[in-house]
């Protein structure tokens, strides 16, 4: 049966890939991207997608406004694929105060989860959260990773994208007799544009990317999890294969401060 497929990061990568998949085989599928022309264009090339919402998703007002927009272009919401993510190459705070990728990688997905659960309930829906592998090279510290002050260029990535895989674990509790189930996925080693550089390093990197996998290869695991007929809630998939989350993603005490603070921070239970 053909599902209302939310993506965000869709312009672009592994999230346009994923968009391209599921419209070829007839869901309704809205994208979720920062620039219209880039949203546009993408809509124009895929052909037959749901609609297109423009929204940034850097910020606690892009948010709320996306998840707005969200609930007029997909009110039948079934999936919601939370691929958005930033390898940032300088510290930068948000008008939130917050490091940039923190709160794109791991505030913006709690938010949107928040805004768009009465949907996602309605429709015995399900989420499909994007993650990193490189999650096992993180480390948050709750009193300074969200303002970048342990801010680094190889690791600010890793420690945000397991701040996000931390809860994932407490959305399946939360969802367990609501019918709505919550899936984290690392799509492999893709050659996208993620953490693209200038200069030297960017070639360097842009040559090295060559070797690795294609955004289409990327969807795969994230398509089928968005579609599979029973997912098990909570569970971690390296790209086919579901996997024990291993430390630091077991800290179940600092699961719960992050998921507090976020709490606190967008005054949500
Ligand atoms: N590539 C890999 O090897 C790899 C490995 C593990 C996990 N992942 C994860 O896969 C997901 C997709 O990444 P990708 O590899 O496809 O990289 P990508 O090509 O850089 O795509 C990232 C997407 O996120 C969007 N995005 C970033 N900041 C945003 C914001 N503030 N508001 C709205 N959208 C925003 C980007 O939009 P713009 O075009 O506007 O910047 C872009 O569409 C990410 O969550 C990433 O962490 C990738």
């Amino acid at each position: 049966m053909a599902k209302t497929v939310v993506i965000t990061g869709a312009g672009r990568g592994i999230g346009r890939a994923t968009a391209t998949a599921l419209a070829r085989d007839g869901h309704r599928v809205v994208l979720v991207t920062r620039d219209r022309e880039q949203g546009e264009r993408a809509v124009a090339e895929i052909g037959g997608l749901a609609g297109l919402v423009v929204g940034d998703l850097g910020t606690a007002r892009g948010v709320r406004a996306t998840a707005a927009a969200l609930r007029e272009h997909a009110p039948d919401l079934d999936v919601l694929v939370q691929n958005a993510g930033v390898w940032p190459s300088k510290k930068a705070l948000n008008e939130d105060g917050f490091e940039q990728a923190y709160f794109t990688n791991h505030l913006a997905p709690f938010l949107l989860n928040h805004l768009l659960e009465d949907l996602l309930k309605a429709n015995g829906g399900r989420v499909v959260q994007v993650t990193a592998g490189l999650y096992l090279k993180g480390k948050v510290d709750p009193e300074r990773t969200p303002k970048g002050l342990d801010f680094s260029t190889i690791r600010t990535y890793a420690d945000t994208k397991l701040a996000n895989l931390l809860t994932v674990p407490l959305w399946a509790d939360r969802w367990q007799d609501a019918g709505v189930s919550i899936t984290a996925v690392h799509p492999g080693v893709v050659n996208t544009n993620l953490g693209a550089r200038s200069g030297p390093l960017g070639l360097l990197l842009r040559l090295v990317k060559r070797s690795w996998g294609t955004p289409e290869a990327g969807a795969r695991p994230v398509v089928r999890l968005a579609l599979e007929d029973a997912p098990r809630s909570g569970t971690y998939y390296n790209e086919e294969k579901p996997e024990e989350l291993l430390a630091p993603a077991t800290d179940t005490a600092l699961a719960r401060r992050l998921w507090r603070d976020a709490a606190a921070e967008f005054d949500v239970a």
